[in-house]
């Protein structure tokens, strides 16, 4: 680098512009207590985690309760359709090779995912419909599948980071379904 580093002024400089430019790209997405976004994350479990999987989508910063209902529930659903993919595809090549206890147990999982994307379906139906009644039930159903599938292992799950994100992201839509029955 051209610019004499031995010098305090230009390191002050240097190091002010690095840090300027990292917090640019690593900023938290906008913090804006207006936004209903914001509001929703500030009443689930974990506000970091809501924050950056809400924020993740483009419509977030000036979305309704309506469309957080969409965010919120597609999020869930994109995690728990994957999760369970993967699933499928750990057992399919564990070939018998694994901990029986642990089959077993993926085995439970499987039937917990499946709950959780039938309940998450049903949601985004009656999102599609307008139907708001019953939406914050089928988001405890949800968590209840993924503390189901994480109860199975006693302790020893291989997919516990799976099962918090849907935990979590399952909140997100409990706080976002309770907009609807308080309005
Ligand atoms: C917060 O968001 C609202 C709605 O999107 C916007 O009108 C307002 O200017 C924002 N405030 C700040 C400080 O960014
Ligand atoms: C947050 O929770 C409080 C207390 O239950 C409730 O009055 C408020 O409507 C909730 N706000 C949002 C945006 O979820
Ligand atoms: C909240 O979420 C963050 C990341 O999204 C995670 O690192 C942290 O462990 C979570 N906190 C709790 C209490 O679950
Ligand atoms: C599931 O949710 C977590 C937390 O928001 C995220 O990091 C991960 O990328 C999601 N996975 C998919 C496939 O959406
Ligand atoms: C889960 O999502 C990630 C990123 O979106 C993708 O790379 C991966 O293949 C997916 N896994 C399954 C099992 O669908």
């Amino acid at each position: 680098m051209a610019i004499s580093c031995s010098s305090p002024l230009s390191i002050f400089f240097f190091c002010c512009l690095t840090s300027m430019f990292l917090s640019g790209i690593y900023a938290t997405p906008e913090v804006n207590s207006t936004q209903m976004a914001t509001q929703v994350c500030k009443n689930t479990t974990n506000f970091s985690f809501c924050q950056a999987a809400v924020y993740s989508d483009p419509r977030a910063p000036v979305a309704d309760r309506y469309v957080l209902s969409y965010i919120a529930f597609g999020l869930a659903y994109k995690n728990a359709t994957n999760t369970s993919d993967y699933i499928d595809f750990t057992l399919k090549s564990m070939k018998g090779g694994a901990k029986p206890a642990i089959i077993e147990a993926l085995q439970k999982c499987q039937g917990d995912y499946k709950e959780a994307i039938r309940a998450l379906s049903e949601a985004l139906n009656n999102l599609d419909s307008e139907t708001f009644y019953g939406l914050d039930k089928l988001s405890l159903d949800v968590e209840n599948s993924a503390r189901s599938c994480e109860a199975g292992f006693h302790g020893h799950s291989p997919i516990s980071e799976k099962n918090q994100n849907l935990i979590q992201l399952s909140n997100i839509c409990y706080v976002v379904s309770k907009l609807f029955t308080y309005a």
